[in-house]
């Protein structure tokens, strides 16, 4: 950990973004210096649940008083866009969103890009991907620790394949060590894949991975509703919670799980939240890898897309990079437009209480 305070700005203090507020003013190397927030009575109650006082209705003139050293984006997801790229401009060395990244391809494009241009850290948020185990799961597959991987699976790929999807699609890319370079899917039900949105589309297909895996997904529970990748005789098992990790079998041919004891963690309090935090912080200090980044999330709406087209188009196999930049597909209301503007705003007190 570096000694010095990292002064963090939180762009959009809703229900997530207070979370982030909490967690940044607990690590003894970060504060929250400054809040964006576009609901005034929020803004008021979190600058004094907080103690901050440099309070902004928006990112614009947030940036035109302060110079924070790192924005956490955590307003609905049709803001994350300007956000990352006024921060950027203006010369904040880290950004994080969260999920998902976008709707557009060639948005997510441009806030890539935007930041890598510039040295800009892009993190990508409260996604289990960065869960502590789940990094120390990966680790252990890259050291060869299961062998060589020959097969992985996708599961319950479903109901929002592109906002909650993207933690299957996050979790396998870390775990394979591999890119989806193809996808063919099948989509259900007609009305979802004829919308513009995820919100209900079941999809069933195929993730041709590189390195040569063809990886099934299921839109349904098989029970199992995250990501396997399996070798000759181990198994990894994300299933929303800390790996499960099995090596051989026993005399009925059954797997058998590893008792395996994964390392405690600082600020566990904050789950997977702290972890990709803490990530993103050594990135900024130190170049080092992101648990999560924003190229991760731009990857989880790219396959998010790529299937929805497959299926809506016959099923088509699609390569990636999609050609199309255009394409785009939306997340559920609530994770676009937040919940003030979908029906569900957070009451004050809740705001102002925890
Ligand atoms: N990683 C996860 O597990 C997870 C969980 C929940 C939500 N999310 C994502 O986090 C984002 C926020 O979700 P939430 O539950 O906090 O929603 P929310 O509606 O509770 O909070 C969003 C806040 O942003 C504010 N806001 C809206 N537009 C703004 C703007 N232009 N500038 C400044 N503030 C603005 C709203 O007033 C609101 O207070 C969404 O993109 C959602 O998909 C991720």
């Amino acid at each position: 950990m570096g000694d010095r305070v990292h002064r963090v700005a939180i762009i959009g203090c809703g229900r997530l973004g207070q979370h982030y507020a909490e967690a940044y003013s607990t690590y003894p190397d970060t504060e929250v210096a400054a809040i964006a927030e576009r609901n005034p009575e929020r803004l008021a109650a979190v600058g004094e649940r907080f103690g901050v006082r440099a309070l902004y209705a928006d990112v614009e003139s947030l940036l035109r008083d302060e110079a924070p050293d790192l924005a956490a984006i955590v307003t609905p997801t049709k803001f994350y866009k300007d956000a990352v790229i006024a921060c950027a401009e203006a010369g904040v060395k880290g950004v994080s969103t969260d999920k998902p990244i976008a709707a557009r391809l060639s948005d997510a494009d441009e806030m890539v890009e935007a930041c890598e241009s510039r040295g800009v850290v892009y993190a990508g948020g409260n996604l289990q991907r960065a869960m502590s185990e789940v990094q120390e799961a990966a680790r252990m597959l890259r050291r060869g620790d299961f062998g060589e991987l020959v097969g992985a699976s996708v599961h319950r790929w479903s109901l929002e394949i592109s906002g909650g999807g993207c933690q299957q699609v996050s979790v396998l890319r870390l775990l394979a060590d591999a890119e989806v370079t193809e996808v063919i899917a099948w989509g259900k039900p007609q009305e979802a894949l004829d919308g513009e949105t995820d919100d209900g589309l079941a999809i069933d297909g195929l993730f041709r991975l590189s390195g040569g895996i063809d990886c099934p997904v299921f839109s349904a529970e098989t029970p199992r509703r995250g990501v396997d990748v399996w070798s000759a005789d181990s198994l990894v098992r994300w299933d929303w919670a800390a790996p499960e990790l099995y090596r051989g079998f026993d005399g009925e041919g059954s797997r058998v799980r590893l008792d395996h004891q994964y390392a405690p963690y600082q600020w566990s309090e904050f789950g997977y939240l702290t972890t990709s935090i803490r990530s993103f912080i050594s990135a900024v200090e130190t170049g080092s890898e992101l648990a999560i980044s924003g190229h991760d999330l731009r990857q989880a709406l790219e396959i998010a897309v790529a299937a929805k087209h497959s299926a809506k188009w016959g099923s088509v196999p699609l390569k990636l990079p999609l050609e199309d930049r255009s394409l785009a597909l939306y997340p559920r209301p609530y994770r676009w437009l937040g919940g003030d503007a979908s029906g569900r705003p957070q009451p004050v007190e809740e705001a102002r209480s925890g």
